[in-house]
């Protein structure tokens, strides 16, 4: 550690207790079950992310990976941030390409990642500052669907959203999201946003639910964390994981079904969950867009999209954005 690394938790010291607990009432409570997907990233969660995006079938963090080092001087030179600021930072690994193109531009001073993970932020916080001398690096442990606002960085800011986690975000939280993005942008700050497109729905369900089995134990992990967090008694063991390409909302919903009817005790909430054999709970969607409908909701949004990048295959695309108005 050294005082170029500083870890802020910025929301109060009970927020994700108490959010956990709002999510897990409103949402598995009665069917259809849901639960948010970022409560998949405590430490072990955020390992297995680090090892999904090794495995040969889950295509985006390599195809994303491509374009960055394609377009990553490009970006310095249409941005000239001072700031690097980047949601749903996880380990920061494909963001060395931005931190080394806008180092080497010497436009840029200091790095915010954000990020839900505590753990994912230190490790990777702790490398880039052995890696990067000269830079400072702000993290902030925090929900971006609760907490944008910006503090102090230093402008022109680049705001990066790496990875297609915008899939992540249904329709109202995608527009939420822009919303207040967009708030706390000003005239010359920089959007870079990463998305997963449209594509054979065999790929994509092949990138959901591995061979190895590497996102199946991811999947099951929140239940871990609800056992852990919740006083929960659920049986990893006693659930499937599913990868299900949702045709009308082009989507991809990672589901875990009982695999029997089951009474799961959530002590903490003073709750019994009666799941029917077969019955499922949605832990997770990621959307996978088309150009003009994303251009089109980033414009409805206040934001005008300047640049797309896509990989050579077309999987992925990169877009730099600007506030319009
Ligand atoms: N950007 C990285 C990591 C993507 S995984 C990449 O492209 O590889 C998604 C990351 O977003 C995880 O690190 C997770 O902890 C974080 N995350 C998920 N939901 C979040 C939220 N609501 N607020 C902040 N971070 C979140
Ligand atoms: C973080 N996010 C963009 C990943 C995705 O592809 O939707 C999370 C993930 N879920 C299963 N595999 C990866």
């Amino acid at each position: 550690m050294n005082d170029r690394f500083t870890l802020e938790r910025r929301l109060p010291r009970d927020f994700f207790d108490a959010t956990l607990r709002a999510d897990v009432l409103q949402g598995l409570a009665e069917p259809p079950r849901t639960l948010p997907p970022k409560w998949f990233y405590d430490e072990r969660g955020s390992r297995l992310f680090e090892e999904i995006t090794r495995l040969p079938e889950y295509y985006p963090t390599r195809a994303e990976q491509e374009i960055l080092t394609r377009r990553a001087p490009d970006i310095a030179r249409a941005t000239r941030a001072r700031s690097l600021v980047e949601l749903g930072s996880g380990s920061s690994r494909k963001t060395r390409l931005l931190l080394d193109a806008l180092t080497a531009a010497g436009t840029l001073q200091r790095y915010t990642p954000l990020d839900v993970s505590d753990s994912a932020l230190t490790e990777a916080g702790e490398a880039l500052g052995r890696d990067y001398p000269a830079l400072r690096i702000s993290a902030v442990v925090t929900d971006f669907e609760h907490d944008l606002a910006l503090t102090d960085e230093p402008g022109p800011r680049l705001v990066a959203f790496l990875g297609g986690t915008l899939g992540n975000l249904d329709t109202d939280g995608r527009t939420a999201f822009y919303g207040a993005l967009r708030r706390t942008l000003s005239a010359d700050d920089t959007l870079l946003l990463g998305a997963d497109l449209v594509k054979d729905p065999a790929v994509l369900v092949a990138a959901y639910d591995d061979s190895q089995g590497v996102t199946a134990a991811f999947d099951k992990n929140v239940l871990n964390v609800l056992n852990r967090e919740l006083d929960a008694g659920f049986d990893p063991d006693a659930f499937d994981h599913l990868a299900v390409w949702n045709t009308a909302e082009e989507r991809i919903e990672m589901r875990l079904r009982s695999r029997a009817q089951q009474q799961v005790p959530v002590k903490a909430l003073d709750l019994t969950l009666d799941l029917e054999a077969g019955e499922e709970i949605r832990t997770e969607i990621s959307v996978k867009f088309r150009r003009e409908g994303l251009t089109a909701e980033l414009d409805a949004a206040g934001f005008t999209v300047r640049h797309w990048w896509t990989d050579a295959a077309g999987r992925f695309a990169l877009l730099l954005a600007v506030p319009s108005r």
